[in-house]
């Protein structure tokens, strides 16, 4: 069995999305995605429309999904690879190079991302339309 892991905020869930989860998946046979916290978002200077437990409820409703874990912190990473045996890690190319340290312990794939779509700018999009 060959185990995948991507992390993400996954907030207000698109079709980019679900295309990163599908191609993650593709990748092997268990995916696991590690969902930012609460925390680590604002941590990071990020907040979601939809808090941890909504957004982990809809990633594991999709088909392509079998676990969700916490992301905590940036440096967990290692530890969850050694500890759910994980053999492919997972990310769209806007992280690209970003995780090449990774390799000594896990192969690591950077998946082209969606056009034209992200959480970011359906926010913005609809703050405009609401303007008008
Ligand atoms: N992703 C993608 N294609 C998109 C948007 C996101 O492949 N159009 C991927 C990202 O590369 C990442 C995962 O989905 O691997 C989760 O990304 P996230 O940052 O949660 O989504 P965004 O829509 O990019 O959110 P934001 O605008 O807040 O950065």
């Amino acid at each position: 069995m060959k185990r995948v892991i991507t992390y993400g905020t996954f907030d207000l869930l698109h079709y980019g999305h679900i295309n990163l989860l599908r191609r993650a998946k593709e990748c092997g046979d268990y995916l696991i995605v590690a969902l930012s916290t609460d925390e680590f978002n604002s941590l990071k200077g990020k907040k979601s429309y939809f808090d941890f437990q909504k957004r982990k409820m809809l990633l594991e409703s999709i088909r392509y999904v079998d676990l969700v874990i916490e992301e905590r912190s940036w440096e967990q990473k290692r530890e969850d690879i050694k500890l759910y045996q994980v053999d492919t890690l997972v990310m769209g190319d806007d992280w690209i190079g970003k995780f090449d340290d990774l390799k000594d312990i896990v192969e690591v794939k950077y998946v082209s991302r969606t056009p034209e779509v992200s959480t970011t700018k359906i926010k913005s999009e609809l703050k405009e339309e609401i303007k008008i």
